[in-house]
C-alpha cells in the first residue's frame, strides 16, 4: 500500500533518530585507523570552496551529529555564531554533547520552519541532507528568509546526484528521498531569489553555491 506523506515523514524521522548513535562510525570513521578522517580530502575540498569568514553567522541545516562543526568553527572563529539545526532529537542531543562550545546554538526543528531571525545568517549549508527535506521548495524559501542580502546557500554531498539517488533507493526508510535533477534544482533555487554561482555534479562530489539577491 502506498505510504502517505505523513507516514514517509515519520519513518524518515524514526530512521535518523535510530541511526544517531552509529552515524559517525557508519559514515566518517576510518575502520583501519579508527580516526574520523574517512572523508578528509572531501571536507578539505568542500571548505576550500565555501566562502566562510571570521565572524560569520552560519546555519548548518540537517546537521546530524555535527560532522561539519570543527570545520565551520575553525573558519568563523570565536566571534562567529553557528546554528546546528536538525529535526531528529537524538542527532541534536548527541551533537550537543560532542560540541560544548559557547558560540553554537542547537535547534530542534524542521528546516522548513527554522526558528531563526529573518536576514540574520551569512551562510546556510545543507550538507548531505537536502534530498530528505519533505518540502524542498519550502525549505529553500525558509533558508532564503533567514539569509542576509548577498548571503550564500550551499547544498553539498560527497557523491554525484546519480550516486545519492541510487543509494537512497536501497534504504527502505529513505527510499522516497530524491535529489531533483539539475534543471529542477536551478529553477527552485532561482525562484526563491538566488543567483547560482556554482553547480558541480560529478563522481564523488556535488556542490551548489547560490547567492541571495
Ligand atoms: C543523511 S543525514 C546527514 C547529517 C549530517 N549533515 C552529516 O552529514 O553527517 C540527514 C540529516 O537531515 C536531518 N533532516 C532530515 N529532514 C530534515 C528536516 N526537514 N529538517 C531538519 N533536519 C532534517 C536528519 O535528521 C539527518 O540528521
Amino acid at each position: 500500500m502506498k505510504m502517505t506523506d505523513a507516514e514517509i515523514y515519520d519513518a524518515r524521522k524514526q530512521f535518523f533518530n535510530d541511526s544517531a548513535g552509529k552515524w559517525i562510525d557508519m559514515w566518517y570513521r576510518d575502520p583501519e585507523t579508527g580516526e574520523q578522517k574517512k572523508h578528509e580530502k572531501d571536507f578539505n575540498r568542500l571548505f576550500a570552496l565555501m566562502p566562510l569568514a571570521p565572524g560569520h553567522c552560519v546555519l548548518d541545516a540537517g546537521c546530524g551529529t555535527g560532522v561539519l562543526v570543527p570545520y565551520i568553527l575553525d573558519a568563523i572563529g570565536d566571534q562567529g555564531t553557528l546554528y546546528e539545526l536538525d529535526f531528529a532529537e537524538n542527532m541534536i542531543d548527541l551533537n550537543r554533547s560532542l560540541h560544548p562550545m559557547k558560540n553554537i546554538r542547537f535547534l530542534l526543528s524542521d528546516v522548513e520552519h527554522a526558528p531563526i531571525e529573518e536576514a540574520s545568517c551569512d551562510i546556510a549549508v545543507c550538507f548531505s541532507c537536502f534530498p530528505h527535506f519533505q518540502d524542498k521548495g519550502q525549505a529553500i524559501g525558509a533558508l532564503a528568509r533567514i539569509l542576509k542580502a548577498s548571503g550564500i546557500l550551499i547544498i553539498a554531498h560527497f557523491d554525484s546526484s546519480d550516486g545519492i539517488n541510487h543509494h537512497h533507493k536501497s534504504c527502505h526508510a529513505v527510499m522516497h528521498d530524491h535529489l531533483p535533477d539539475e534543471a529542477v534544482m536551478r529553477t527552485m533555487i532561482a525562484d526563491a531569489g538566488f543567483d547560482i554561482e556554482s553547480f558541480i555534479d560529478e563522481k564523488g562530489f556535488y556542490y551548489i553555491q547560490a547567492r541571495k539577491k
